[in-house]
């Protein structure tokens, strides 16, 4: 049993997206795990990004996002797009477009092509409502969970101070 509280939160279930996003002829992609739906009608979904990631500047400025979601398979995907400080980050994927302008990633499962509607303050993150223009199925496969990741984000360090 534990109660390092960066093992207790592995507990939380998230799946595992390629975060796709675009202002002009810039694009740039992240890795999130912090991603859910949060209504219905109209179809919303929250993304929650730290404020300090280059992505972060990328979506204010362009306002769209694509939010890819990867399969068992892509654990190397998961991990490229989570590295900080790539130069041409995108180079040797295949991306499409579909309503918003924002980068699909062609292997994904599965995307959500979405425009940003507003942003909340939560903590140390921004949380990014995004309406969906479009959405669809690209693959057959089981999603990527973010427990089978394991450290992969650095995280653990995040928890030390944390209250
Ligand atoms: C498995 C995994 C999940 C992650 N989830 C999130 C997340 O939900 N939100 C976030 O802001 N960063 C998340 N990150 C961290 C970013 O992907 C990472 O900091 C990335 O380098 C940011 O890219 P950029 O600075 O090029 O925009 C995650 C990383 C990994 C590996």
């Amino acid at each position: 049993m534990s109660e390092n509280l960066a093992d207790v939160c592995r507990y939380l279930s998230h799946g595992v997206y390629v975060v796709g996003v675009a202002s002009g002829e810039l694009r740039h992609a992240f890795t999130a795990a912090w991603v859910m739906q949060v209504s219905f009608n109209p179809l919303l979904l929250a993304i929650s990004i730290n404020p300090a990631h280059y992505s972060y500047q990328v979506l204010q400025a362009g306002g769209v996002c694509t939010v890819n979601v990867l399969g068992q398979h892509q654990y190397a995907l998961a991990e490229h797009f989570g590295r900080s400080g790539v130069t041409d980050k995108m180079a040797g994927f295949n991306w499409h477009t579909d309503q918003s302008g924002a980068p699909v990633l062609s292997e994904s499962l599965a995307y959500f092509d979405c425009k940003v509607s507003h942003y909340t303050d939560a903590g140390d993150h921004k949380v990014a409502i995004c309406t969906v223009l479009a959405a669809r199925q690209l693959q057959h496969g089981s999603p990527l969970l973010y427990g089978q990741t394991g450290t992969m984000d650095g995280s653990e360090k995040f928890y030390q101070d944390a209250k």
